[in-house]
């Protein structure tokens, strides 16, 4: 074993059937850029402290500057006996500098508080490119709200029509959810830029060496004030896997009317023939594909999360191997959503919508109703009893085949002496629309405020 890490204690080699279990270089081989870099903060702790000259400074930065350079050409690869990412940049260096100075580096850290800073560092580097992703997603869904600023739709609940609504109001709503997920990104990059470095395996570090700087290379804020915490920790990763989660699930809802509104059923959409598919077999098919993968992926964005919590669930401090467990899921998030974003906002960017047949069904189902109800409201009757008389004209209608602005006064009369003609004024899908003129309303004018308001609001993240 004089070639591990740990070659001193053991008489023998490991087994390569642990070899096989425990090698890791598959996927932290991504972190090495920033293993390097913190390996250079490291290097000149060290000098700092009186434990390397400057010349070996140097000569230390440069070999590591070199190894970054074959990791970036692909010239320096793991060997299969090397557990991990460390373990295999170790064997770099002390190839490129020698054993003498680079047995040197190891001084005063520990694999442990390593990884935990790389899978931070890893993680808001990616987390930047997300950021962008979802600017780029939220401009595609805002920039079809403000194409369509005033064409109507069926408002649903329970998949039912309720209510007519803005196109732009639906489509800002999916907007809000990935607006919040930014701020979410956001505050968490807080949290995630405190620096494990310096905590040592999980004691902390007996060298005097000074963290603080380190931090600051590696661009995080203060280091962590409990060196077992730092070590053992998760939740920072956690906490990404669940806003990666999220993301996903909040495009699974749009996902999930983009796929209904294409059917021949709805033919509220069509989509652009660079965003969709065809059938090998079905000659007249295109197909949704985008925003399937989207649905289909968010469960995997969760199962990436729940597989993550169940590895963190009652796992003793400090540091435990099962922590290596952490990387794989979180990766993938990341690498999932970078490729769904692009897709996805671009699938919503180039949607073409069938105003005509929005505009057509909006009123129908007797969306307007609730209007009629209001209406009684306003002319001085309890809203129990106005719901009661709107819901006798519903009834009505539907028996005789009638919209709810066709009865003659006399109908409207025998329905309920209250109900008179001027019922008709409101009966319209733009009334309606202005009448719903409350904070949050889908009035064109607070749609407009609205759509202003999201878009000043992301230019703030
Ligand atoms: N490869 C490990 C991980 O990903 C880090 C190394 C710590 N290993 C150890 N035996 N202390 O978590």
């Amino acid at each position: 074993g004089g070639s591990s890490l740990w070659g001193g204690r053991f008489a023998d080699g490991p087994s390569p059937e642990l070899e096989t279990l425990s090698r890791s270089t598959h996927f932290d081989w991504a972190l090495a850029p920033y293993d390097l870099a913190g390996s250079r903060a490291h290097a000149r702790a060290l000098a700092a402290a009186g434990y390397l000259v400057a010349d070996d400074l140097e000569r230390m930065l440069a070999g590591l500057d070199q190894i970054e350079a074959g990791w970036r050409d692909g010239s320096i690869q793991p060997k299969p006996s090397d557990e991990d990412v460390h373990f295999a940049l170790e064997r770099e260096l002390v190839a490129a500098v020698g054993p003498e100075l680079g047995g040197r580096l190891r001084a005063g850290r520990s694999r442990n508080d390593q990884i935990a800073t790389l899978v931070r560092l890893y993680l808001l580097d990616h987390a930047t490119t997300i950021q962008h992703l979802l600017v780029q997603t939220i401009d595609a869904i805002a920039g079809q709200a403000s194409a369509h600023p005033n064409a109507p739709m069926p408002g649903r609940t329970h998949l039912q029509h309720a209510q007519p609504v803005l196109l732009s109001h639906q489509l800002l709503a999916h907007a809000w959810p990935l607006v919040r997920d930014l701020e979410r990104l956001r505050d968490w990059r807080v949290r995630a830029a405190e620096s494990p470095y310096g905590a040592g395996a999980v004691a902390g570090g007996a060298l005097g060496l000074d963290p603080v700087p380190i931090a600051a290379e590696l661009g995080l804020g203060a280091p962590m004030l409990n060196s077992i915490d730092a070590t053992a920790s998760r939740d920072v990763v956690a906490e990404f896997a669940f806003i990666a989660a999220q993301i996903g699930i909040d495009l699974s809802r749009f996902a999930e009317e983009i796929i209904l509104w294409a059917t021949r059923e709805f033919r509220f959409i069509r989509l652009h023939d660079g965003f969709s598919t065809g059938s090998s077999i079905m000659p007249q098919k295109k197909n949704p594909d985008i925003a399937e993968l989207a649905r289909g992926k968010s469960g995997r964005l969760i199962g990436n999360l729940t597989g993550l919590l169940a590895t963190l669930k009652a796992l003793p401090l400090g540091y435990n191997r099962d922590l290596q467990e952490d990387k794989e899921p979180v990766f993938d998030s990341v690498q999932t959503l970078e490729v769904l974003l692009p897709a996805f906002a671009g699938m919503v960017a180039t949607l073409e919508f069938d105003t005509v047949r929005l505009a057509e069904l909006a009123p129908q189902g007797f969306s307007l109703a609730t209007d009629v109800a209001d209406h009684l409201v306003r002319e001085g009757v309890p809203f129990r009893e106005a719901h009661e008389i709107s819901g006798a004209l519903v009834r009505f209608c539907e028996a005789e085949g009638l919209e709810l602005d066709e009865p003659s006064d006399a109908q409207y009369a025998a329905i309920d002496p209250r109900l008179t003609g001027s019922v008709r004024a409101v009966l319209t899908v733009e009334g309606s629309l202005a009448s719903r003129a409350g904070i949050g309303g889908t009035a064109p004018e607070r749609v407009a405020e609205q759509l202003a308001a999201l878009t000043e609001r992301v230019r703030g993240l």
